[in-house]
């Protein structure tokens, strides 16, 4: 048996709190690709294909909404050769895995902003958008051009163009403003690299989230490592601010 196939069938025991909505913010490619002498984009190349592999390990752990931090509005600042390597290297993960993603039955979202967006790129995710629409198997959001505060801003501002009045303003109301309106909050947000920031990703859907950092950089972190951070959130006590 090749040790892929070992990898596969390996048995993990089941757990008792399987998180609904994981969030991942998915950092630490630039390092990984310089511990090795690498260009920074190499990290983003390996960066990129570890997503394939973690997807599946989503389904088959049976999170059904996750989440993922693929670039954020400040990301912008980055040297133009960053930005643009990894908008080619978005571009072409959406032209190989859309249809092994449709045919798994996984359900693309986008949260976050068009602005400063290549054209291209933007048709190429509402293309996404529409073939996968229909399916119910995970919803893969993907923060792309997102900005916690950014997407407050747009939720602020959609508020008062539709004239909703002060005293209709609850917590229930802004959840239907926001991009991810229809979902349920964060249960987990996972950060890998070691970085304890929240660099703003769900700021407002991760208030009660559990959150689990590790070490190891992207590219690194494997189907046994999303089950390590699935057993500590097994572990964890949410109290929500009441007692237990
Ligand atoms: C995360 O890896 C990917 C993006 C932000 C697009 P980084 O590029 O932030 O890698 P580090 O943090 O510099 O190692
Ligand atoms: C957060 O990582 C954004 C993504 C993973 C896409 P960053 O590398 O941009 O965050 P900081 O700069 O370490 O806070
Ligand atoms: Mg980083």
């Amino acid at each position: 048996m090749s040790p892929k196939s070992q990898a596969d069938q390996k048995e993990y025991p089941p757990l008792e709190h399987v998180p609904f909505h994981v969030g991942i913010i998915m950092d630490g490619n630039g390092r990984w690709a310089q511990a090795r002498g690498l260009p920074r984009l190499a990290g983003h190349q390996a960066g990129t294909d570890n997503l394939r592999r973690i997807l599946r390990a989503t389904v088959e752990f049976g999170i059904k909404i996750l989440t993922i931090y693929a670039f954020s509005t400040e990301n912008w600042g980055r040297p133009e050769s960053e930005v643009s390597g990894l908008m080619r290297l978005m571009e072409r993960m959406i032209d190989r895995e859309l249809s092994e993603l449709h045919a798994q039955g996984v359900q693309i979202r986008h949260i976050g902003r068009s602005d400063h967006v290549p054209e291209r790129m933007l048709e190429k995710i509402q293309h996404a958008l529409d073939v996968t629409k229909d399916n119910q198997h995970l919803i893969l959001n993907v923060a792309f051009n997102y900005g916690g505060r950014k997407e407050l801003v747009d939720a602020v501002r959609a508020i008062v163009a539709d004239g909703v009045a002060p005293e209709a303003i609850d917590e229930a109301l802004i959840d239907r403003y926001l991009y991810t309106a229809g979902l349920p909050d964060a249960d987990l947000i996972i950060r890998t690299s070691g970085e304890m920031r929240v660099s703003n990703f769900l700021i407002w859907q991760g208030a009660y989230a559990e959150y689990y950092v590790t070490p190891t950089f992207w590219p690194d972190f494997d189907k046994d490592e999303l089950y390590k951070a699935l057993v500590a959130f097994d572990r964890r006590e949410r109290r929500f601010g009441v007692l237990s």
